[in-house]
């Protein structure tokens, strides 16, 4: 018979560093489901659950388990992440205008059309790298694009989407973190500049929606509203292209 596991090794020494890792990630997902379903280490200072019907129990109960004490006062503080319904509802919905059916639609052109304009910028060089050529810039376009951030301004995106996702910066960790606030002090003021001009003159993207949205009657702070925008890259950023190149 197996024997439970009494020391499990948490999150943080399985995080894959590349694709090879996968298997052993799966493999202790597996592990911990059996042995420690629920689980807590100091290295990193959360509860884990595992099995399917405790992650259901814990993200549908929010009356015990909020969202809402989490992340402090980072740049996630009063957004989707860590708000509890009514207040997460309504924030969803805004969101979810960008992902009707025929939001979709209309954005699949342009995704195959920007794909289409990023592969026609390498042809010409004979050689390509998947990650920086194709899988990194082809999301945070569209991401500026849903926002409606305007193409001319697409070299200081980047930049920041470089920031959001993390990983591009491993081996210069200090001196991106030595530049975090400055970028977060650019973006803030170009945030607040596209939602005023937005406020002006609506257009139909999210930031238009952004700015005018309510909660309770009330519109979300100027600095909620920015959170916003950098929470939707650094969500859609990393995640799509690690599938892209997965
Ligand atoms: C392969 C791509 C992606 C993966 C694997 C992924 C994965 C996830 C996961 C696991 C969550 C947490 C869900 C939860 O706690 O209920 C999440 C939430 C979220 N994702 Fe993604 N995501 C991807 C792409 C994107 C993109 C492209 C965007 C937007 C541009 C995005 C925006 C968000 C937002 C706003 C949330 C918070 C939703 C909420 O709290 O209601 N994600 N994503």
């Amino acid at each position: 018979m197996q024997q439970p596991q009494r020391r499990s090794r948490g999150f943080a020494d399985f995080l894959p560093r590349s694709p090879e890792d996968l298997p052993q990630v799966y493999a202790w997902f597996e592990q911990m489901r059996s042995n420690q379903p629920v689980f807590h280490t100091e290295q990193m200072p959360i509860w884990q659950v595992f099995r399917y019907e405790d992650v259901q129990a814990v993200i549908t109960a929010y009356h015990r388990f909020s969202s809402q004490a989490t992340f402090g006062d980072s740049f996630l503080a009063n957004t989707l992440v860590t708000t509890d319904p009514p207040d997460h509802r309504t924030l969803r919905n805004l969101v979810n205008q960008a992902f009707t059916p025929r939001a979709v639609t209309r954005l699949s052109h342009r995704v195959t059309q920007i794909t289409q304009e990023l592969l026609d910028a390498v042809k010409a060089t004979g050689h390509m790298d998947v990650v920086s050529d194709i899988a990194f810039p082809l999301p945070a376009k569209i991401i500026a694009e849903m926002l409606g951030v305007p193409a001319q301004d697409w070299d200081i995106f980047q930049r920041w989407a470089r920031f959001g996702g993390g990983r591009e910066n491993e081996g210069s960790r200090e001196r991106a973190e030595g530049s975090a606030p400055d970028m977060r002090q650019e973006m803030n003021h170009y945030f607040l500049r596209l939602l005023e001009a937005r406020r002006k003159d609506p257009r139909d993207d999210l930031i238009t929606s952004l700015s005018n949205a309510e909660i309770d009657g009330e519109r979300l702070s100027q600095q909620e509203l920015v959170n916003f925008c950098f929470l939707l890259l650094a969500a859609g950023q990393e995640t799509t292209k690690n599938l892209l190149v997965a």
